[in-house]
């Protein structure tokens, strides 16, 4: 059966990448990992094959990045989340997950910030062939598991535990979220640190909004906590602490559309009215930190 949490298409598989890929000759300059992550090149053999690469792995949705001079912006700028975020975690010297990783934009950003090793869970084959394509040219450490959060308690228990879990933007695709959140908390080591990012309505009680077919046209966005509701959740999944550190409302400044994505954004999910095309509150998100 398709699972809906992944893309639909796939333009060339994990073994023509690697074949393309391996074709080039390239000598990496210098990487700088600020909002874009750039890659700058002593030699790139060709760089018409790069961009025809990268156009092969459209959608991409996170972002952005730049090789040489190919720009790859993307339909979100994850560097928005990744900066408001970046005062409340400590990445240095940590064992990190990211669960829900697409193509590794925030890893190759805790990478820079000194991690001990960084492992990223999606099951996407799209977003793992987007990572390998630019962690060709980086040749990171960094692991990519084609596992979802349901795979991270038989994971960590093999592997060993993180001390810092990053899972933005999965918790309303689960159809069972409390589940989910056991499933990290598992993973998490003693003293470790959940950072979750979710979206949420704005009510003052429990309620939980469950579209009955869609939010912003996303059909797999099952359940949309209030506050106190995920603070529920987080409490029958053991956490003993949760911290709201910010909300936001996603903006077109965050998320719009491309020539990198070539289908709708954000514009296209929400009505005049400020609410969302089905009629819900327009999409606002609540960051947390569980320990
Ligand atoms: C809305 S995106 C969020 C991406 C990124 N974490 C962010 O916040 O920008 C959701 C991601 O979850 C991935 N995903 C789908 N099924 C998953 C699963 N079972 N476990 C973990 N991630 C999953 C998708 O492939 C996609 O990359």
């Amino acid at each position: 059966m398709a699972n809906k949490n992944l893309p639909k298409k796939q333009n060339m598989n994990h073994d023509e990448l690697k074949l393309r890929l391996d074709a080039l000759d390239f000598e990496l300059k210098s990487a700088s990992f600020g909002d874009c992550v750039e890659l700058d090149f002593d030699r790139l053999s060709d760089e018409s094959e790069i961009k025809s690469i990268a156009k092969a792995l459209m959608p991409w949705r996170k972002g952005p990045f730049r090789l040489a001079e190919l720009f790859i912006d993307s339909e979100w700028r994850s560097f928005v989340k990744f900066n408001a975020l970046l005062p409340h975690f400590e990445a240095n010297g940590k064992r990190i997950a990211d669960v829900g990783c697409n193509n590794g934009y925030y890893m190759f950003r805790l990478n820079a910030l000194g991690a001990r090793q960084i492992v990223g869970f999606d099951p996407s084959e799209l977003f793992s062939s987007q990572f390998a394509f630019i962690n060709h040219f980086l040749k990171t450490s960094i692991i990519f598991e084609r596992l979802g959060v349901e795979d991270l308690p038989a994971y960590a228990a093999q592997n060993g535990a993180f001390e810092l879990i990053f899972c933005l933007g999965v918790l309303y695709h689960r159809s069972d979220p409390i589940s989910a959140l056991k499933q990290l908390k598992s993973a998490l080591a003693k003293n470790g640190e959940l950072i979750l990012d979710t979206l949420i309505i704005d009510r003052d009680d429990e309620l939980v909004l469950s579209p009955a077919k869609s939010y912003a046209k996303m059909s797999n966005a099952y359940f949309i906590p209030s506050l106190r509701a995920l603070e529920g959740w987080a409490a029958r999944a053991k956490f003993s602490s949760f911290e709201l550190l910010f909300t936001s409302d996603t903006d077109l400044n965050e998320q719009r559309k491309t020539e990198w994505i070539g289908g709708q954004s954000l514009n296209d999910f929400l009505g005049s009215d400020g609410l969302t095309i089905e009629g819900y509150p327009a999409p606002k998100r609540a960051y947390i930190k569980l320990k």
